[in-house]
């Protein structure tokens, strides 16, 4: 793919257009070796080697996170007030986003990328990927709302939920399996069986479940195998 040079470095993180525009009056940028004149020089992504200040700059065209995202930060790109899942992850291009969203007191597995497509299959309803939750409650979690859970539960006159799997750990604790992703959905799910959800977090999606050594607050590059599981999915 051929990309105007200021793009190209901008979406790389090495500045903004202004920014990468300076570095190529004071002469720091090159293609394959010859110093570039204007912003609008266009570099080959698979082709030409590219170096600003005689480092080279690969391209990359997609980005893909696992963060394990803890409760207090919100699930959004920028904030004017808030700490953003943003904020916690060390990448190069700025076009990143959450796919899906975690509520703001709610921990687990959320991945960050630039790949539309990705984003779609995984969220998309009518794909049906799995997303599985460890929820504990103030209330008591029985075998009757693991039933109405299973039988797709009516949640409120707009909202009947797609059948959903509650595994029962305890009376209070649980995991639950949902294939959908409706505005607070685990917490309406819980409220329409007369329990208030105290705890959340998300520990897979599709085939892809969140490391254990993944502590709250850390993210990494996914694996290519993780990423092949994640697409795998649909
Ligand atoms: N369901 C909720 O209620 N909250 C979340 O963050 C995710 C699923």
């Amino acid at each position: 793919m051929k990309y105007r040079i200021d793009k190209f470095l901008s979406d790389m993180g090495i500045g903004t257009r202004q920014e990468i525009k300076n570095l190529i009056k004071q002469k720091r940028v090159a293609i394959n070796g010859k110093t570039v004149a204007t912003a609008s020089e266009k570099a080959d992504t698979e082709a030409d080697e590219v170096m600003v200040d005689n480092t080279i700059i690969e391209y990359v065209e997609y980005e893909y996170y696992i963060l394990n995202k803890p409760a207090g930060v919100i699930t959004a790109t920028t904030d004017k007030h808030e700490k953003t899942v943003l904020d916690l992850i060390d990448c190069r291009r700025r076009d990143l986003f959450p796919v899906g969203r975690l509520d703001k007191d709610t921990e687990g597995l959320l991945i960050i990328t630039n790949d539309g497509a990705l984003s779609h299959n995984l969220l998309s309803p009518k794909k049906h990927v799995d997303k599985k939750y460890f929820v504990r409650v103030e209330g008591r979690l029985d075998a009757a709302a693991a039933e109405k859970f299973a039988g797709g539960l009516v949640v409120d006159e707009e909202f009947t939920a797609l059948p959903a799997t509650l595994e029962l750990l305890g009376n209070n604790e649980a995991y639950i399996t949902i294939s959908e992703g409706k505005f607070h959905q685990i917490k309406r799910m819980m409220e329409a069986v007369g329990c208030t959800v105290i705890y959340l977090k998300r520990i897979s999606m599709g085939r892809l479940n969140l490391p254990e050594e993944l502590m709250p607050g850390e993210s990494r590059p996914l694996t290519p195998e993780e990423l092949n599981l994640l697409k795998d999915n649909y």
